[in-house]
């Protein structure tokens, strides 16, 4: 916890002058403790979309926007993503630590053993019409599970947050390839404790009762790579949302569909669905300088779906990683020439050296090049986002307990700039 402030700063405002305390975090920017201010000052702060605004401690993951550096718990996103493994990620957000081989073998028969549904929540699935977005169902879905997990809800109890964050960490997978099974009318494919986290995730996608399924190891370590790219991203939309909905002490369950409605938003996770839609339409290189007119008109709604983003001023770690794992994918699957990559290449290129992009510092973000992968393994592009939000379910609720953990927490309540009507007398509906 940061307690000492190392200095103050001072507010000066009207004929007041408030001090500040100012704090030093391990890493990024000094901090300005504006939680007295109203109290003292009389004065709100205006920050809309929190630019300027950190809203909690955490010591999970750490973003250098400037640099392009993401580190989960210190840890570089590059060699995560080259030796560590997804089980062995989530346990490193949820404990701090990377574990030791005894520790890794006790937490991943932990979270296998959830990996199934209850029963009855079939029915949840064959409530929603077999058009429904996987997304609206896995966000359905995970809402109902606060209705079927009720020695878990306790937040106040340490062990059965515990158990609710290992309930959903294993369980995600089931409902993401159930929401795609029942979009393309074959059977639920039940768990396969097995097979390692992406493998059992994969098996349940694409394998069918009628035929033996093997899972291609290459395609299995893509998979899990992107979901330890996924896995956390500090103080982003969806985060501050399960975080939001947490502090009032809300079902964690719940908490987590709150993250997933947010995540589906073109601007936040669904921009990898877009990003490959996007491409798709501009279909061959020579339409690209189309769509690059179009994204820098003001007069146009458009934007290159899968650049620019809130924090990264550089480039995204995890867009170079997937690069080249789109690559190597691509490659060691011997789909050779694909069209799509050769337009997001040259799209990259393009846009990487007009003034506009240049500028403004908007560079590939995670999901330029995700959509790639998911589309050579066999996903439909309505499957990006729950797959995000299938790796980012560890990364809400490491930051969801560390909420409420944390004895400074209180209900998230931000204040107004308020431009309404003042005070005015009701008219009775005949003098209107
Ligand atoms: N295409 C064209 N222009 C853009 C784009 C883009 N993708 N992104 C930003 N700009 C322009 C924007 O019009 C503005 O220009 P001006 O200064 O002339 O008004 C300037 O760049 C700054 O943009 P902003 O909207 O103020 O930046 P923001 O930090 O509010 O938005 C963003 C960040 C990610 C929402 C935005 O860049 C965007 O909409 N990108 C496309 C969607 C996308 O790929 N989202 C995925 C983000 S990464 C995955 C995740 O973590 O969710």
């Amino acid at each position: 916890m940061v307690s000492d402030s190392k200095s103050a700063a001072s507010l000066k405002f009207n004929d007041m002058e408030v001090d500040l305390p100012v704090y030093s975090p391990n890493l990024g920017p000094d901090v300005l403790d504006i939680r007295k201010l109203y109290a003292q000052g009389d004065v709100f702060t205006y920050d809309p979309g929190f630019t300027s605004t950190a809203s909690c401690e955490s010591a999970i993951t750490f973003i250098d926007g400037d640099k392009g550096e993401l580190l989960y718990r210190g840890y570089p996103i590059d060699q995560l993503a080259e030796k560590s493994h997804f089980l062995e990620v989530c346990y490193l957000l949820l404990y701090g630590e990377l574990p030791t081989a005894a520790q890794l073998d006790e937490f991943i028969p932990r979270v296998t053993r959830h990996t199934m549904l209850h029963e009855q929540i079939q029915y949840f699935f064959r409530g929603f019409r077999r058009d429904a977005h996987p997304m609206a169902i896995i966000c359905g879905v995970q809402g109902a599970m606060s209705s079927f997990y009720h020695d878990s809800t306790d937040i106040n109890d340490p062990w059965q947050r515990e158990v609710a964050s290992i309930r959903m960490i294993a369980k995600m997978p089931t409902i993401a390839a159930w929401a795609f099974k029942y979009s393309i009318g074959q059977p639920f494919i039940y768990p396969r404790n097995d097979l390692d986290y992406a493998s059992n995730f994969l098996h349940m996608c694409f394998a069918v009762p009628a035929e033996e399924y093997i899972v291609d190891p290459i395609v299995s370590r893509a998979m899990d790579r992107i979901f330890t790219l996924h896995a956390d991203h500090e103080q982003n939309a969806s985060t501050s949302t399960v975080r939001l909905a947490g502090s009032s002490g809300a079902n964690p369950f719940a908490c987590i569909a709150a993250g997933i409605a947010c995540l589906w938003g073109p601007a936040h996770g669904g921009a990898n669905e877009a990003a490959l839609n996007m491409l798709r339409e501009i279909g061959t290189v020579d339409r690209i300088p189309e769509f690059i007119e179009r994204a820098k008109d003001k007069d146009d709604p458009f934007r290159l779906m899968g650049f620019g983003h809130r924090v990264y001023k550089n480039f995204d770690p995890r867009a170079k990683v997937m690069k080249e794992s789109a690559d190597e994918v691509l490659d060691l699957m011997g789909i050779e020439n694909n069209p799509t990559l050769q337009v997001a290449k040259e799209l990259e290129r393009i846009a990487l050296s007009d003034p506009y992009f240049v500028e403004r510092k908007l560079y590939p973000n995670v999901d330029f090049y995700s959509g790639i992968i998911l589309d050579a393994i066999g996903f439909p592009t309505s499957m990006f986002t729950p797959i995000f939000a299938l790796a980012r379910t560890v990364g809400w609720i490491a930051q969801w307990k560390e909420m409420i953990a944390d004895p400074t927490q209180k209900i998230g309540r931000p204040r107004q700039l308020y431009t309404g009507e003042k005070n005015r007398d009701y008219v009775d509906v005949e003098n209107r």
